[in-house]
């Protein structure tokens, strides 16, 4: 098992409050950071990346999941945004021809992994994880964020 330093619990009772955390999150971990983005479906993983995109001068509108194509990339003023959900992803050693690892060495971008936790190689090269679980109310999400 990893061993983080430091530790952050927080929580957040709507969509928009999960983007707000997002923003702050964005000066929490700041790039270059390869940031694992735990828990289950629907938790509200790719709506706490639309709040980084914001913080980061991106535009947030534009972030969807990248279910499909694997990777989403948005241009923020300084920060390369990168957005990753691996929940596709079969093999580990595809994590290469996708190119995670030169996105993680790259001295200018935020890369979050949604999905990351499915491979031990992502959690070995993780900077930062992020683990979003239900709270007590249907719309509430407590975090914990360890780096
Ligand atoms: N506090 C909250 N924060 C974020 N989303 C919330 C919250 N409460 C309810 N929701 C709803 O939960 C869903 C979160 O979806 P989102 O795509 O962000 O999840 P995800 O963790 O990325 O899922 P997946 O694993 O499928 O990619 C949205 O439909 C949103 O409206
Ligand atoms: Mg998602």
């Amino acid at each position: 098992m990893k061993q983080w330093n430091r530790e952050r619990r927080l929580r957040t009772r709507s969509e928009q409050g999960t983007m707000a955390l997002g923003e702050m999150l964005a000066e929490m971990l700041p790039a270059p950071m390869l940031v694992v983005l735990r828990g289950e479906l629907g938790m509200g993983k790719t709506t706490l990346v639309r709040g980084m995109a914001a913080a980061l001068g991106a535009d947030m509108g534009e972030v969807t999941s990248p279910t499909f194509t694997l990777v989403h990339e948005y241009a923020g003023r300084r920060t390369r945004l990168i957005h990753l959900d691996l929940y596709r992803l079969e093999e580990e050693r595809e994590l290469e021809s996708i190119g995670l690892w030169e996105m993680a060495d790259a001295t200018d971008a935020l890369v979050m992994v949604e999905w990351g936790d499915r491979f031990a190689s992502v959690m070995e090269r993780a900077d930062a994880e992020v683990q979003i679980s239900q709270g007590e109310n249907e719309n509430e999400r407590l975090l914990l964020v360890r780096w």
